[in-house]
């Protein structure tokens, strides 16, 4: 009976423990004894585990208790932290010391702390980029009050810088919000037929103006034939008012920027057929270093010269979450001095 127990138990990803009503381990898992490499069964629990709070846990289970839970570090490298639960196994009266009191499970907490930790930051550096705006309304509002009360000049100056910063905290909620959106949805795969090409239009038309202020010429390459995509045209709109936003934002003033379409036998890494769409400028490009980093929330190259351009850092993780939802791939090149390329691959809508 328990040998068939212990097998059941070993195709459990947690680590289990079963304990007699003296405290030893008569049977462990695979993944507890990958845990605890010194042998345990037969030992008093205190052998592999010693620990405390988990040893009082287990004590008073074994003790009749029904269940009892206790957060346990190893001694490990990276210190990891499981939460243990105790539980009371019925059915034990007059059945002998092998017969498991207690049975102890382990859950890892790595993953989520990790998780926990990533919120916290996030908000922390969220909070942090709303407060320096405001900080410098504020600070206007009491000088537009108090010395510059008079000076109709100094006024309209710092009337503009304010209208700025409203405009670039504006800019930030509408990205956190629209960040928080697409990760709400990412689970949900779209379903509509997308005309990719058409979309892309749109965009560039949209910032036609953006890209005539800095005198930069926007092409775009879209040959007959490229299949429609499986997506969500409202976020693949997103999408390419970023990329091609940046282009123009990091780009050559006087330069080009070329956006192009094809359809691609398989999307890398995922192997279905799709269209890759590229945004590619002729900037002065990206560090290799950065590279891996451009889609974290609230990264820049250059921290001070995009805030000045008025950049909320989260156009890039915006891109990310919403080509993830698509089951697409996104890649980006860059060569210092001659300019960067971002490639965007969605899987085509199946013919029907
Ligand atoms: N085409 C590009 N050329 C050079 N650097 C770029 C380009 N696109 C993005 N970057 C860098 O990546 C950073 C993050 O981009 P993004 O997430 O869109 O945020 P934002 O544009 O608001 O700063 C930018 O601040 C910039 O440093
Ligand atoms: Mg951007």
């Amino acid at each position: 009976m328990l040998e068939i127990t212990i097998a059941i138990l070993d195709g459990l990803p947690d680590p289990v423990l079963l304990v007699n009503s003296r405290r030893a381990v008569v049977a462990a898992n695979r993944a507890a004894r990958e845990l605890f490499v010194a042998p345990m069964v037969g030992n008093d629990l205190a052998v592999a585990l010693r620990h405390p709070a988990a040893l009082e846990a287990v004590d008073a289970v074994v003790r009749g208790a029904t269940v009892r839970e206790a957060e346990v570090t190893l001694p490990a490298p990276g210190s990891p932290s499981y939460r243990l639960i105790a539980a009371a196994v019925r059915g034990d009266e007059g059945r002998g010391a092998d017969w498991p009191a207690a049975v102890v499970t382990l859950q890892d907490l790595t993953a989520a702390r990790l998780t926990e930790r990533m919120r916290a930051d996030f908000i922390a550096n969220a909070s942090h980029e709303l407060r320096s705006p405001l900080a410098s309304l504020v600070g206007f509002i009491e000088t537009l009050k108090g010395p510059a009360k008079e000076d109709a000049e100094a006024r309209e100056r710092f009337l503009d810088i304010m209208h700025t910063e409203a405009t670039r905290m504006a800019r930030l909620i509408d990205d956190l919000l629209s960040l928080s959106r697409v990760e709400i949805e990412e689970r949900v795969p779209p379903r509509d037929a997308v005309d990719l090409a058409g979309v892309i239009r749109g965009t560039i038309d949209l910032l036609s103006m953006r890209a005539a202020e800095r005198n930069v010429a926007l092409e775009l390459d879209c040959p007959a034939g490229v299949p429609s995509v499986l997506g969500d045209a409202d976020q693949l709109a997103q999408v390419f008012r970023n990329l091609i936003e940046n282009a123009i934002r990091y780009g050559r003033a006087g330069g080009r920027v070329a956006v192009s379409l094809r359809a691609v036998e398989r999307i890398p890494e995922r192997g279905v057929p799709g269209v890759a769409a590229s945004v590619a400028d002729e900037g002065e490009g990206i560090p290799p270093d950065a590279l891996p980093r451009l889609t974290e929330r609230f990264f820049r190259v250059d921290k001070a010269r995009s805030k000045a351009l008025g950049s909320t850092g989260l156009g890039l993780a915006i891109v990310k979450h919403i080509v993830g939802r698509h089951r697409g791939r996104l890649a980006i090149e860059s060569k210092l001095g001659q300019g960067s390329r971002f490639t965007v691959f969605i899987p085509a809508a199946s013919p029907r």
